[in-house]
Parts: C-alpha cells; sequence; structure tokens
C-alpha cells in the first residue's frame, strides 16, 4: 500500500513516498505550471512528455519541463485564489501521475495547507486531491507535517521519547508558519504566519540595487545561500548584506511568532524549525530561542511527515 506525503508550497512541490521495493522516496518538483507547446527535440520533447498533464482538455507543461521553456521562474501563486486556478489542479494532478508511475496503486495522500488558510481551505483542497485521484485523502495544516516526522519513525510508531510541548516554525518561500502543541494537544488560536524566505531576498535585492548591482529575485534568493554574486564575469561577496537581510527576517519571524505564542511561549520544551529557509535561519533564531532545534532534511519535513502520518493510520 503506497501512501503518499504531498506538500505543494508555492515554490515546489515535496513528495515522499515508499517505493514497492521498501525505500523513502523523495521529489521536489518546481511549482511552475505553463501550457503546454509543441517540442521538436527529440529528446527534449520524451523527457517533457513525463511532466505534461491534462486537465479539462487544457495541457500543460509542469516542473522542470515548464522551469525550461520559459527559461525563469514564473510563479503562479501569488494570491489567495491559487487554488482555484487551473495550473495549481494541473500541479497536483502532474505530482500524483508521477507518484503513480513509480508506485502503482496510491491507497492514501496526506497534504497539508497552510495553518492560515486551513479552516477555509481545506474543503477544496480535499476536492481538488479527489479530482485527480480516487483514493483516501487527508488535508492537515503543514506545520503538522513537521511534528509528525519527529513524533513518528521513519518505519513507523509513535517515539516514546517524543517532545509535547512544542512550537513549530515552518519557513517557506512566502510564508513562515507557526504551530504550538501543549501536552501532545495543538493550542487554538496560537497558529499564524508571517513572511518567508522571499522577505530576506528582497531585501537584499534592494540593498544590492542601493549598491549598483542589478540583480533580479531569484538571483538574490540564490545569493543568501552562495554569498556572492556574479556581476559581469566578477564574483561579488555579498556575505554582509545577505546576513543582515537574514538578520531582518529572523527577528520579525520572533516577533510574530512570540506575540502569536503568548503564555504559552515559555511552556515550549522545543521549538522545530523545518521548511526550505530552516537551514539559513536556523542561527539566527537559536539566539532567541535557546530551545530552537533544526529538523532532519528540513525542506521536505512537511512532506516526510505526512507520509509517516500516511503510513500509520
Ligand atoms: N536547493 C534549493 N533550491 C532553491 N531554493 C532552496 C534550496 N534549498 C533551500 N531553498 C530555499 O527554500 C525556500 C523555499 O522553501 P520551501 O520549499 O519550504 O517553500 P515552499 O513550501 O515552496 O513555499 P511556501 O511554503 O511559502 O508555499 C526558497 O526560498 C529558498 O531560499
Ligand atoms: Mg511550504
Amino acid at each position: 500500500m503506497t501512501c503518499l506525503g504531498m506538500d505543494v508550497g508555492h515554490s515546489s512541490v515535496k513528495l515522499s513516498w515508499r517505493c514497492p521495493d521498501g525505500k523513502v522516496v523523495k521529489l521536489m518538483i518546481p511549482s511552475v505550471v505553463i501550457p503546454a507547446m509543441r517540442i521538436t527535440d527529440k529528446t527534449a520533447a520524451d523527457t517533457a512528455l513525463d511532466d505534461t498533464v491534462d486537465v479539462a482538455g487544457n495541457t500543460y507543461f509542469i516542473g522542470n519541463t515548464a522551469l525550461h521553456e520559459v527559461g525563469n521562474l514564473r510563479v503562479s501563486g501569488l494570491h489567495d485564489r491559487w487554488l482555484d486556478m487551473k495550473e495549481f489542479r494541473a500541479l497536483v494532478q502532474g505530482a500524483i501521475d508521477k507518484v503513480t508511475r513509480n508506485a502503482g496503486k496510491i491507497e492514501r495522500i496526506v497534504t497539508g495547507l497552510p495553518a492560515s488558510t486551513f479552516h477555509e481551505q481545506q474543503l477544496k483542497m480535499r476536492n481538488i486531491v479527489s479530482a485527480c485521484l480516487d483514493t483516501q485523502i487527508r488535508v492537515l495544516p503543514e506545520p503538522n507535517g513537521i511534528y509528525l516526522q519527529h513524533m513518528i519513525g521513519l518505519e513507523g510508531g509513535v517515539r516514546k521519547d517524543r517532545v509535547v510541548n512544542a512550537g513549530i516554525v515552518a519557513i517557506g518561500r512566502y510564508t513562515t508558519d507557526f504551530m504550538a502543541l501543549l501536552d501532545g494537544r495543538w493550542v487554538e488560536g496560537v497558529a499564524g504566519s508571517c513572511s518567508g524566505m522571499s522577505r530576506a531576498a528582497n531585501l537584499l535585492l534592494k540593498q544590492l540595487k542601493n549598491e549598483g548591482l542589478d540583480v533580479d529575485y531569484l538571483d538574490a534568493d540564490d545569493a543568501l545561500w552562495k554569498r556572492e554574486i556574479r556581476n559581469y564575469g566578477k564574483t561579488v561577496d555579498v556575505s554582509r548584506d545577505a546576513d543582515r537581510a537574514l538578520s531582518i527576517l529572523g527577528s520579525e519571524i520572533f516577533d510574530s511568532a512570540s506575540a502569536r505564542f503568548g503564555d504559552v511561549g515559555r511552556k515550549l520544551e522545543k521549538i522545530f524549525v523545518g521548511g526550505g529557509g530552516a537551514d539559513l535561519l536556523i542561527g539566527e533564531l537559536t539566539e532567541y530561542w535557546p530551545q530552537a532545534e533544526l529538523v532532519e532534511d528540513p525542506r521536505f519535513a512537511v512532506a516526510e511527515g505526512f507520509r509517516r502520518l500516511g503510513e500509520s493510520l
């Protein structure tokens, strides 16, 4: 029985499932969707086949093929109505098709939504997934996935030494989500969100422009990691500006999360930090929260936690 953990993010879809041979596989698909076009090169056309999806009579390219064809990141989902778009459906359908080709029948899908939109959109999300595949579906707030990865072992079974008073901080591209759990139960009213990594990338972009370096958003996001940019053949060290941008984002995350955690904050034994931005921000966050802890494989933690839950149900 294949259980799929699926985390549909604004920068990429993260998938985790167990192959027929028992190995856990993780796959990331860039969240880029474009109308399909004819590709004349035979090899490229064959590769594109795996990234081609039909939705309600329209054909789309998703993932790396779409990224390659548009030559840049065309982000479709920077607004609340992302779920209503055919492109979103194409992304979900394409992701499920890829897993089906590898794993055969999918018995259950566990997927999520940001904590801030969970209540209004969970039914919609469930309907989108069930339109793609007739299977059992669970929809949970995304930060739950990070906790589930901690709570359930790789091969299943609840860990006896799990932390029951925990905060979760999930740092994605556009949003950082937080939630908290006391005595093993989610605390209502604590969930919230604030800016994600794009905030730091935009701060860095602005600063570099002030310094006369003409970069685009993706260069700036990349520079947060590489700490340098290439400009007319020269390598420019931007580590000071990158650190400053990350430090501003770190303090904003701490402020927003602390305001939400309120009194619950001092009871949290651990604060688990996951999401694609976790590696870069953990240093900053441990200065505010000594109990902050980087989770295993942070960018995939939500999808992996969802997979573990799916196999335990
Ligand atoms: N190998 C990588 N390639 C690109 N970005 C990376 C990589 N590793 C980490 N990142 C960072 O991960 C961030 C995206 O994180 P993540 O995949 O968790 O976001 P998301 O789930 O797509 O977005 P959101 O949760 O806001 O919808 C990027 O902004 C980037 O800074
Ligand atoms: Mg995310």
